[in-house]
């Protein structure tokens, strides 16, 4: 009896084991179809092991499971993965909530059947890895929340019924992939997401106008769109998304005038609006926007004053108004009240007045961009409260006393770059005399005082600037040599000295300035070095190629003293010089021969001894530079053949024209033994000399390094729609420049007929 219940209670105990055992699998383990494909989406991928290997995967790595055994997170963010996605294991899945395999490198597409049976997904991040294709005709449910699929190579339109089911939509980010057509800014009717928070279109080729539509999103609080390539009136009913902290719709072509129902828009902090077509005038009625920090209006056809009431948005960081058509007096204007304000930026408008001493209460002000405008008046001493003032270009104004001026400026420790150009025309240079004690500027690394028509010569206090990296003096009047001491500069490597009246020799010295040497460890040691504010350049070595950048090390080591009156030889020492980029000695009055050590500057690229008096041959050597884009040798009294090979007859006619002894191609003349030689040439010069035209190559560099410089200024744009704002950059700039570039043009045309 005793051992038959004792044999039941073990059987039952046993039942009891096998059962919960049963049980705890249940709970535990996950299915079977779950395991299969995880292992199947496992299989498709390269490197690194996902250690997916135990028999229960919900105990592996990067799973989450319900209480039932369902996957419901696969989360591998940044785990290296390589290879295709699987759309077909993952579709599986059926109990996902959050999928996240973002900064990974998976490749393949988003099959129509992706989402289908992902019904219960909330969150899905697929960004930055190599996912292509087109979109699935719509997002799975309305459970979804959070869409980032951001920085792929996506492409096509987004359908229209996308957002149909996606009623609990409150993220969808898109940016940095190839999509076209419209941007969907009917997301949040009735029936769609209208709880979405957050929209990012930017950097893709969207096109069209922004439809009616985002006025529904109530909940809206960032919504970029910028970069891509939308066109139309600014959207009118964005007003209506009163929750709106972010617009971003820069580098597109919106045109139409700021509202002033933007005054609505109270949570606004960003408002980036650069590189469009808006025009009008600005609102009067900003005071309510206390909450704006950022406000970036540059590359606009804005009219018009700044509204006073601007200044009494007191918590903004950055103002940027560059390249617009503003105007009135802004000394008006009272700033006292703006003491976050780092960045102020209204280069290349119509403004007048004197420069407000209340700018400098802005305590945070690290940039000032006030070029191109018609401000006048003196610098004050009070900008030296600006403690960290690095950034100042007040060039193209009508201010007066240099002298003054940078007795002032010499004291603002913290300014790294100055431009001056255009501004304090028909001056002295600031004399040595006048700098007595010179200690200043311990940390400027860029100096423009181009373009005024100062006199004097290149002052010694120059040489005290230990960080100088560029110097910019074309332009002027100044008389004198080249000063030697220029060798003792450690960090300059870009010298402008075009169009003064600089005599003396090439100094010898100057051929061993330290930053052009070829000095393995210095070079590698790449200046970082960034602008508070962009600065443009435009390369004189691949057409018009502008680059705004706030990179300093970008620029090209340069040495331009062309259009003065320098004579004697170009000293054989040149060939030190194996960092420059850009060498023109054109217009002076070298003599001598080209030196053969020219064919040591392996990275030049630009080469231009024109108009000199150079004579004998053109060193075969010089076939050798195999960066060569820009080379100018004309008018000389160069002789014998153009070394063949293929860089030197690359280039056109007219950069051989004028020697009348020269021969071969690109000349139409052949060489041909001695004696025929001179009279053949003689009937081609006469008219060659007639269509001395001004060479594409001023032009560049007129527009580079001695005005534009500092004219104009965008954000660095690196991504791929670079090209279409770059076309409409220049189309911009021919407006907005050409006070700047065509006027000294011409007084350069003249200097080169007088
Ligand atoms: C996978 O497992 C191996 C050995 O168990 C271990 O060395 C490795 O670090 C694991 N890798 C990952 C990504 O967890
Ligand atoms: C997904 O499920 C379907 C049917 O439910 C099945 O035919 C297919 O093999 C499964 N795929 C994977 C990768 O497990
Ligand atoms: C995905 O994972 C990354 C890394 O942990 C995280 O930064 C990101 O916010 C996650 N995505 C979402 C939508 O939660
Ligand atoms: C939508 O979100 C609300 C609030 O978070 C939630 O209660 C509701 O269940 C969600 N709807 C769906 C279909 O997931
Ligand atoms: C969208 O994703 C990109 C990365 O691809 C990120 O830089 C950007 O901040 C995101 N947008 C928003 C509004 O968070
Ligand atoms: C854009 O996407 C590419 C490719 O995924 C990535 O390398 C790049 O960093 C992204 N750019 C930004 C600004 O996020
Ligand atoms: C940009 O938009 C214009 C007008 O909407 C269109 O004609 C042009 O084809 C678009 N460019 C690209 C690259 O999509
Ligand atoms: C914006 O909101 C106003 C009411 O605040 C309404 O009259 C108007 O129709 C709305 N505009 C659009 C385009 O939705
Ligand atoms: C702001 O919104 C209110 C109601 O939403 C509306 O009555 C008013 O006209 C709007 N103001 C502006 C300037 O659009
Ligand atoms: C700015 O604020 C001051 C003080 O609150 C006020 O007196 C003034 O009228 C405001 N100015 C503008 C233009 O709103
Ligand atoms: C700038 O203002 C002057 C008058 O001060 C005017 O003649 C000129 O047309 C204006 N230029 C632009 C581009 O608005
Ligand atoms: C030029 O500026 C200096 C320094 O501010 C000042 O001392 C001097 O009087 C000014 N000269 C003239 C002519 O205004």
């Amino acid at each position: 009896m005793l051992v038959q219940a004792y044999n039941i209670m073990a059987h039952a105990f046993l039942l009891f084991l096998l059962f919960s055992c049963i049980i705890s699998t249940n709970i535990h383990a996950c299915k079977q179809t779950e395991h299969s494909s995880l292992l199947s989406f496992a299989s498709t991928l390269s490197s690194p092991p996902l250690n997916w290997t135990s028999l229960d995967c919900c105990r592996w790595k990067s799973i989450t499971c319900d209480q039932d055994g369902w996957v419901t997170r696969l989360l591998l963010p940044s785990k290296g993965l390589k290879g295709g996605i699987s759309p077909s294991s993952l579709r599986n899945l059926t109990h996902l909530t959050h999928l996240n395999l973002s900064h990974n490198s998976l490749y393949g597409s988003l099959e129509t059947q992706f989402f289908l049976s992902l019904n219960r997904l909330e969150i899905l991040d697929l960004s930055y890895n190599l996912l292509s294709g087109e979109l699935p005709i719509s997002l799975p449910s309305s459970s979804i929340r959070t869409i980032d699929l951001s920085s792929n190579c996506f492409y096509g339109a987004i359908p229209s019924s996308f957002f149909q089911q996606a009623s609990n939509l409150t993220s969808f980010n898109v940016s940095n992939n190839s999509f076209t057509g419209y941007v969907p800014s009917s997301i949040c009717h009735q029936h769609s997401s209208p709880f979405v928070r957050l929209l990012d279109f930017s950097s893709n080729v969207f096109s069209g106008n922004l439809a009616p539509g985002l006025g529904k999103c109530s909940k809206l609080q960032v919504f970029r769109a910028g970069h891509n390539n939308l066109s139309g009136l600014f959207p009118e009913d964005i007003y209506n998304a009163t929750k709106l902290e972010e617009i971003a719709l820069p580098l597109n072509s919106l045109h139409g005038a700021i509202s002033d129902r933007i005054a609505n828009l109270t949570n606004l902090a960003i408002l980036d609006l650069y590189f469009n077509q808006l025009n009008g005038e600005l609102p009067l009625n900003l005071e309510k926007l206390s909450k704006l920090k950022f406000v970036t209006f540059d590359f606009n056809n804005l009219e018009g004053a700044l509204p006073p009431s601007l200044m009494n948005c007191t918590n903004l960081v950055e103002l940027r108004f560059g390249n617009n058509n503003l105007e009135g007096d802004i000394s008006m204007l009272d700033f006292s009240r703006l003491s976050q304000l780092t960045k102020f930026e209204l280069r290349m408008n119509n403004f007048t007045g004197t420069v407000p001493v209340s700018l400098y209460s802005c305590r945070s002000l690290k940039a000032i961009g006030l070029s191109g405008n018609h401000l006048e008046g003196q610098i004050q001493p009070e900008i030296l409260s600006l403690k960290s003032l690095s950034f100042l270009s007040l060039g193209y104004n009508r201010f007066t006393n240099l002298t003054g001026a940078m007795k002032i400026l010499r004291r603002c420790k913290s300014l790294h770059a100055l431009s001056l150009a255009g501004s304090f025309v028909g001056e002295g240079m600031p004399s040595d005399d006048d700098m007595v004690d010179f200690d200043g500027f311990q940390n400027l690394r860029v100096l423009n005082l181009a373009d005024s028509d100062l006199n004097g010569h290149i002052p010694l206090w120059l040489s005290k600037l230990k960080n100088i990296e560029m110097l910019l003096l074309g332009l002027n009047q100044i008389t004198g040599p080249i000063p030697s001491w220029l060798e003792t500069l450690p960090r300059l490597f870009y010298i402008n000295l075009s169009n003064n009246r600089i005599s003396g020799e090439f100094p010898k010295q100057l051929c061993r300035l330290p930053r052009l040497l070829y000095e393995p460890n210095i070079a590698s040691q790449a200046d970082q070095y960034e602008f508070e504010l962009p600065m443009y350049g435009i390369s004189s070595v691949t057409g018009i190629q502008i680059f705004p950048t706030q990179k300093l090390y970008l620029f090209p080591a340069t040495i331009v003293l062309s259009e003065n009156n320098i004579v004697g030889d170009i000293p054989t020492e040149i060939g030190q010089l194996q960092l420059l980029q850009e060498l023109n000695l054109g217009s002076n009055n070298f003599s001598g021969v080209i030196p053969d050590q020219i064919s040591n500057l392996k990275n030049l690229e630009v080469l231009n001894l024109s108009t000199n008096l150079l004579c004998g041959i053109i060193p075969s050597s010089l076939a050798s530079l195999s960066f060569l884009k820009e080379f100018n040798v004309s008018y000389n009294n160069l002789e014998g053949p153009i070394p063949t090979g293929p860089q030197l007859q690359s280039f056109d006619a007219s950069a051989f024209e004028g020697n009348k002894k020269l021969c071969g191609a690109p000349l139409p003349n052949k060489c041909r033994p001695n004696k025929d030689m001179d009279a053949d040439n003689k009937n081609n010069k006469d008219e060659g000399n007639e269509h001395h035209q001004l060479p594409w190559f001023y032009i560049f560099v007129a527009l580079g390094f001695i005005v534009g410089f500092w004219g104009v200024c965008v954000s660095l744009v690196i991504n791929k729609t670079w090209r279409y704002a770059y076309f409409r950059f220049i189309d911009n700039l021919q407006d907005r420049l050409h006070v700047m570039i065509i006027v000294p043009l011409k007084r350069m045309k003249r200097k080169l007929r007088g």
